[in-house]
Formats: structure tokens, sequence, C-alpha cells
């Protein structure tokens, strides 16, 4: 999207800071005293190197915990390690060494206030030009984003003191990018950053939204996946609700979130007849069946009209919905039943040292079609889960039928192998009989 566009779309506060921010200041007047947050810092080029700045040395001095903090804090921060210091967001003398260097005249800013902070962040952040210097790659729509996100329009709106603006996420002095470990928006950090305020009672206290998502999110699957197995891609809270805006771009509404990862129930879903009459009575989508913070595991429990079963919450079990229900709960055990059989039989024959190891390998495509009738559940409709079901189920019988003529084999082996004993004791035997019989005729050979 062009800046433009971007312009034209957002709110005041956008334009606002990305005015501040261009950096064809030489178009512009000489900028007046008070001037907008660091007009006097606008970047035109990356620094050196970093700045030896007197602001550091006094504030470490002053002996005020408030004060000397961020100058402490500071050292870990992203910015110090690209060369700025703290004139970048305050503005102010960093040569002076006195009281001075807080001129205003200078561009001091003091510290922003709440509704000042997006446009210091985005003075460097939403101008493309600048931040290509440093990293091609970053985005640069965050304040813009922002703006639209309900922490950004009720900052601009309600001038609401409680909502999170830049700094509530990126501790103002010890900011890192999100894939270092130890920064606040880590993927494994994401959740108790906004836990601070979402799962806080005191803070949310007034307003009219629950404040369980934190824990239910930390009982989900995949809070469970990401933790435990380290699979970051699993989502955390700003996966579904956007780094800064409302929900990520394409995406209208943060119910359809689920789709970005999960395509296949998603692509069903969306032609399904569920889809539209969800819609039309305000039910939301995937979270409907599976919650949207506490996603649970799914099993075929859910399928069906008993205990776990969810489709029982809006069909009888003698509507079209409710015999659908139970006809597709019904193919899917059967699947997993007949590759279960199967599946216990080859393993038999293999313990007994047949070699069945190919109908072990073709049984994975039971396995497949399981997965895939599982899927097809999302399409709801009888049909789609008989198709792929069907496919494993002559799977699983081949390789039931070949695990039972192993076992034959193996019988028949053991039988063959009980004959040829059979035959060999009574050779072994009658051997014997005739060497006792040959024996006695040429009488006790040794005596004497
Ligand atoms: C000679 C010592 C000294 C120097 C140099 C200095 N400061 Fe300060 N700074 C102070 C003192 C003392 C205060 C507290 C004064 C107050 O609260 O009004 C303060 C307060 C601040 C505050 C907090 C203002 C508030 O409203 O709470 C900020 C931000 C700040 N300084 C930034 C800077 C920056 C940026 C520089 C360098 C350009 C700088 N300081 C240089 C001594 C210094
Ligand atoms: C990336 C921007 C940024 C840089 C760089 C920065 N600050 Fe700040 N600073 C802020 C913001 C934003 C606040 C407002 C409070 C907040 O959001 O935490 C703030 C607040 C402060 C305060 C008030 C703290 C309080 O608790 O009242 C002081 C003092 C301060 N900064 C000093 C400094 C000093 C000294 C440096 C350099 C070592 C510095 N800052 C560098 C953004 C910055
Ligand atoms: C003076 C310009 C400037 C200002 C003001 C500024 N930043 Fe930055 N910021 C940068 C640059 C340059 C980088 C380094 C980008 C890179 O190399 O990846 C950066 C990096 C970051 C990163 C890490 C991005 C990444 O993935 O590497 C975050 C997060 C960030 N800034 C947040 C903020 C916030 C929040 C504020 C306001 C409190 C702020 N910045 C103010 C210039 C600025
Ligand atoms: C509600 C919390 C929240 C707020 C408010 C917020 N951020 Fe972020 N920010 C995040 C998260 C989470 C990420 C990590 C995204 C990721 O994993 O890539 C992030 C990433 C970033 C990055 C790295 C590049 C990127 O876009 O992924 C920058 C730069 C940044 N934020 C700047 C800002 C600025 C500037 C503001 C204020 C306009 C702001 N953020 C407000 C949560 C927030
Ligand atoms: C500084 C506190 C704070 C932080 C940190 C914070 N939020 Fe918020 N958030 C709020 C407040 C206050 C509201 C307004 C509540 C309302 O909408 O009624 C809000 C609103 C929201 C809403 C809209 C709720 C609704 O339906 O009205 C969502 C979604 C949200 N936040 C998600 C997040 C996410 C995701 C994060 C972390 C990346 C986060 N927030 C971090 C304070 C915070
Ligand atoms: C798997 C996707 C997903 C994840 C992860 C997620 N959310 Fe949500 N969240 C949703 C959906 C879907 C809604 C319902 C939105 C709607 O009705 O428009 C929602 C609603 C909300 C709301 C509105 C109030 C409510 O409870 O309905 C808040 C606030 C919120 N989430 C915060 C968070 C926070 C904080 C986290 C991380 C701890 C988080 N979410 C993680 C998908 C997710
Ligand atoms: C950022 C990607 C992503 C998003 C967004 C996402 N998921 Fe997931 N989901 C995963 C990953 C990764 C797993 C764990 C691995 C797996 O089993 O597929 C998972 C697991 C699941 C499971 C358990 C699957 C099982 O094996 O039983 C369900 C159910 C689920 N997600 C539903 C949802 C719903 C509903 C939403 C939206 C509210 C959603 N997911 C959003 C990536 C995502
Ligand atoms: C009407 C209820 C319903 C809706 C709506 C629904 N699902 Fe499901 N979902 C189920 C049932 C039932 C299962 C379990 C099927 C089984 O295990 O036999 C399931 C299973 C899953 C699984 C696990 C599949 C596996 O192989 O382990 C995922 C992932 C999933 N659904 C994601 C989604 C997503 C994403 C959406 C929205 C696009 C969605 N679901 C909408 C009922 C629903
Ligand atoms: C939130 C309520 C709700 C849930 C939960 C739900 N459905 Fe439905 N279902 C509907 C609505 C509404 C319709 C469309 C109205 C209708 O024709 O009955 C529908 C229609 C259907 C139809 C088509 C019926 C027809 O008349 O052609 C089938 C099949 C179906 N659902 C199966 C299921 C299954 C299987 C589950 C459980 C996995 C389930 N539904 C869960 C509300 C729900």
């Amino acid at each position: 999207m062009t800046r433009a566009r971007r312009l034209a779309r957002f709110a005041p506060l956008v334009l606002l800071a990305i005015l501040t921010a261009a950096p064809t200041a030489a178009a512009q007047p000489a900028k007046p005293a008070a001037a907008p947050p660091g007009t006097s810092a606008t970047p035109a080029a990356r620094p050196a190197r970093p700045a030896a700045e007197g602001c550091v040395t006094c504030h470490l001095e002053i002996g005020d915990e408030r004060l000397a903090q961020p100058a402490k804090l500071f050292d870990g921060d992203i910015h110090k390690a690209k060369g700025f210091g703290c004139v970048a967001c305050h503005g102010g003398d960093g040569k002076s060494t006195d009281l001075e260097a807080m001129d205003p005249a200078k561009g001091y800013i003091g510290k922003p206030g709440r509704q000042q902070v997006a446009q210091v962040c985005g003075r460097c952040h939403s101008d493309a030009r600048f931040m290509k210097q440093y990293n091609p790659a970053l985005r640069v729509d965050q304040v813009a984003e922002y703006a639209t996100s309900v922490h950004g329009r009720r900052l601009r709106e309600l001038a609401d003191p409680k909502v999170a603006t830049c700094g509530s996420c990126h501790p103002a002095h010890s900011i890192k990018p999100p894939s270092d470990p130890a920064s606040s928006v880590h993927p494994l950090r994401v959740a108790r950053t906004c836990g601070a305020c979402h799962a806080d009672a005191t803070t949310m206290a007034g307003y009219k939204i629950p404040t369980d998502q934190l824990a239910k999110y930390t009982e989900s699957v995949h809070w469970k996946t990401m933790s435990a197995k380290g699979d970051l891609s699993a989502p955390t809270c700003n996966d579904c609700h956007g780094n800064h805006g409302a929900a990520p771009p394409g995406i209208s509404w943060v119910g359809n979130v689920c789709g970005q990862c999960h395509t296949v129930m998603a692509d069903l879903f969306a032609k399904s007849v569920h889809a539209r009459a969800f819609r039309d009575l305000g039910v939301p989508g995937c979270a409907a069946c599976h919650e949207n913070h506490d996603v649970q595991p799914a099993s075929t429990e859910m399928l069906g009209l008993g205990g776990r079963a969810i489709c029982s919450t809006c069909h009888e079990a003698k509507s079209k919905g409710g015999r659908a229900a139970l006809e597709m709960r019904g193919i899917i055990d059967g699947l997993r039943k007949e590759r279960d059989h199967a599946s216990e039989i080859l393993e038999r024959a293999e313990q007994a040292g047949m070699e069945v190891s190919q109908a072990r390998f073709d049984l994975n495509g039971a396995n497949d079609a399981l997965v895939k009738a599982r899927a097809a559940v999302h399409a709801f409709k009888v049909d789609a889960v008989k198709k792929e079901a069907d496919a494993g189920l002559g799977i699983a019988q081949k390789a039931y039928e070949r695990g039972v003529r192993a076992l034959e084999e193996l019988r028949f082996r053991r039988t063959g192998l009980v004959v040829s004993l059979v035959i060999i004791v009574v050779l072994i035997a009658g051997l014997v009989l005739k060497l006792r019989q040959l024996e006695r005729r040429t009488g006790s050979p040794v005596k004497g």
C-alpha cells in the first residue's frame, strides 16, 4: 500500500506521525520551538557510532532510581545497539553535560505522554526510506496498524488511559527484536505481555470483557505445542489478533484466522452449510466447536450426539444434521476399528517372526485416510467422510488379510514342523529298535 493511501485510510494520529517523520525536512518551514516530538532529531542518515551522551552520564549519577533506571536498562536495547542514544526519542542536546541538555528549545520533549508515544516511535518506524538503511525486511506499518486496533482507537477517541501503547508491549528502554528470547514480544513471552493487562482483574475492571484469555490459552493445545514441544509455528495472541492491528491484513474477522494455518479444514468449512448458517446466526466459525483460547486436541468424541459431542448442542437426533452426525461418527469409528484390527494382527505375525513389513507399511495408507476422513468432517456431508474412509477401509482390509495369511502360514509351518518332528522321532525310534535287534541277534559281544 502506498503511503498516500494509508494516510487517506487511517487516522489523524498516523498523519501527524508520518508528517513529523518526513525526511523531506528541507521543504518544510523552519521548525518552531514547540515542535512536535523529536522533530529536531529527525533522522536523516544512520549515526556512524553510538552517541556518547551527557544524558546517560548525568542520569546514572542522579541517585534517583526513576531517572537512572532508563540509562541502565538502555545497554540491552536494540536502539543502543544500532547507534542511537536518548536523544533519538526524547530530543535535547546530547553533547551538553548540564541541565541545558533538556532545553525544549533544543527539541527536548521530556517523558512522552501516552498519546505521544506512537508519534515518537513512528518518526522512524513509519519511514520506509529511513528504516531501509537498517533492515529492508522490517515492516513499517506498526503505527498505521496500531491506529486501527481497539487499543489505538480507544486511545485516540476516548483517551482511554489503560489501553496498550507501543511502550506497553515494548518496554521503552529495553526494546528487543521479537526473535530475541528475552524480548517481551518473543513468541513464548507474548502471552504474558498481553496478560499483564488482560489477565489482571484490577486493570480490566470497568471493561465488559472477560479476563480469562491467558488462563484459557495456557491450557490450549496451541500453547502446549509451543511451550512443551518448542514448535513456534503454533499461534500465540498476536498470531490471531495481529501484531499491531485488530487482525492481520486480509483477515476481516479474527474468527477467520484459524484457516491461515488449518487450510484444509477452513476450505471445507467455507463451502459447508454451516459457513452460511453460522454467519447468519452470528456463531463464531471454528470457535463454535473448538473454542478460541482454550482449543483442545480434537477427537471423534466431539462428533455425534452423546457425552462430549458438540453437534447435539444444535441438532436433535432425528433431524437431518443429527442423523448425519451419527453416521459420520460410525464411519470414522469403523475405519479406526478396522485399522486397529489390521495393526494388531500384523503385530502378532511380526512377533512370531513372520515377514509382514510391507503390509505394515501399506497400512500407513489407512492412517492417512483416517486423518483425511476426520478433516472431511468439516464438509458436514456424510458422503465426503465416507469417500475418504472407504479408501482407508480397503487398505485396512487388505492389510488384515495379509495378517491372516501370515498367521495361517505360520500355523502351516508349525504343523509341518510337528509332522517332520514326528517323522524324525519315528525314524530314530525305528533305528534304535533295529540296532537293538541286531545286537540281540549277534549276542553280547563284549563279555569276556
Ligand atoms: C546534568 C544532569 C542531566 C543531564 C545532562 C540530563 N538530564 Fe534528564 N534529568 C535530570 C534531572 C535532575 C531530571 C529530573 C528533573 C525533573 O523531574 O524535572 C531529569 C529528567 C529527565 C526525564 C524525565 C522527565 C519527566 O517528565 O519525568 C527525561 C525523559 C530526561 N531527563 C531525559 C534526558 C535526556 C534525553 C538528556 C540528554 C539530552 C538528559 N535528560 C540530560 C538530569 C539530567
Ligand atoms: C526508543 C525510544 C526511547 C529511547 C531511545 C529512550 N527513551 Fe526514555 N522513554 C521513552 C518513552 C516512550 C518513555 C515513556 C514511559 C514509558 O513508556 O515507559 C520514556 C521515559 C523516560 C523517563 C521517565 C521514566 C519514568 O519512569 O518516569 C526517563 C527518565 C527517560 N525516559 C530517560 C531516558 C534516557 C536517560 C535515555 C537514554 C539512556 C532514554 N530515556 C532513551 C522512550 C525512549
Ligand atoms: C530514531 C529512530 C527510531 C526511533 C525513534 C525508534 N526506533 Fe525502533 N528501531 C529503529 C531502528 C533503526 C531499528 C533497527 C532495525 C533493525 O536493524 O532490525 C529499530 C528496532 C526496533 C525494534 C526491533 C525490530 C526488529 O525486529 O529488529 C523494535 C521492536 C522497535 N524498534 C520498537 C520501537 C519502539 C516501540 C519505539 C518507540 C518507543 C521505537 N522503536 C523508536 C529506529 C527507531
Ligand atoms: C499490544 C501489544 C503491542 C503494541 C501496543 C505494539 N506492539 Fe509492536 N509488536 C508486538 C508484537 C507481539 C510483535 C512481534 C511480532 C512478531 O512476532 O513478529 C511486535 C513487533 C514490533 C516490531 C518488529 C517488526 C514487526 O512489525 O514485527 C516493531 C518495529 C514494533 N513492534 C513497533 C511498534 C510500535 C512503533 C508500536 C506503537 C505504534 C507498537 N509496536 C505497538 C506487540 C505490540
Ligand atoms: C497496557 C494494558 C494492555 C496490554 C499490554 C494489552 N492490552 Fe489489549 N486491551 C487493553 C484494554 C484496556 C482494552 C480495552 C477493553 C475493551 O475493549 O473494552 C483492550 C482491548 C483489547 C482487545 C479488544 C477486546 C474487545 O473485544 O473489545 C483485544 C483483542 C486485545 N486488547 C488484545 C490484546 C493483545 C493480543 C495484547 C498483546 C499482544 C494486548 N491486548 C495487550 C489493555 C491492554
Ligand atoms: C487461536 C487464535 C487465538 C489466540 C491464540 C488468542 N486469541 Fe483472543 N480471540 C480469538 C478469537 C477468535 C476471539 C473472538 C473474537 C470475536 O468474537 O470477534 C478472541 C477474543 C479475544 C478478546 C475479546 C474478549 C473475549 O475474551 O472474547 C480478547 C481481549 C483476546 N481475545 C485476547 C487474547 C489474548 C490476551 C491472547 C493471548 C493470551 C489471545 N487472545 C490469544 C482468537 C485467539
Ligand atoms: C499460526 C498457526 C495457527 C493458527 C492461527 C491456529 N492454529 Fe490450531 N494448531 C496449530 C498448530 C501448529 C497445532 C499443533 C499441531 C497440530 O496438531 O496440527 C494446532 C492444533 C490445533 C488443534 C488440535 C489438532 C489435533 O491434533 O487434535 C485444533 C482443534 C486447532 N488447532 C484449532 C484451531 C482453531 C479453532 C484456531 C482458530 C481459533 C486455530 N487452531 C488457529 C497452528 C495454528
Ligand atoms: C460444527 C463443529 C465444527 C466446526 C465449526 C469446526 N470443526 Fe474442526 N472438528 C470438529 C470435529 C467434530 C472434529 C473431530 C473429528 C474427529 O476427530 O473425528 C474436528 C477436528 C478438527 C481438527 C483436528 C483434525 C485432526 O486431524 O486432528 C482441526 C485442526 C480442526 N478441527 C480445525 C478446525 C478449523 C480451523 C475450523 C474452522 C475453519 C473448524 N475446525 C471448524 C468439528 C468442528
Ligand atoms: C451452533 C449450532 C450448530 C452446531 C454446533 C452444529 N450445527 Fe449442523 N447445522 C446448524 C445449522 C443452523 C444448520 C443449517 C440449518 C439446517 O438446515 O438445519 C446446520 C446444518 C447441518 C447439516 C445439513 C443438514 C441439512 O438439512 O442438510 C449437517 C449434515 C450438519 N449440520 C451436521 C452437523 C454436525 C455433524 C455437527 C457436529 C460436528 C454440527 N452440525 C454442529 C447448526 C449447528
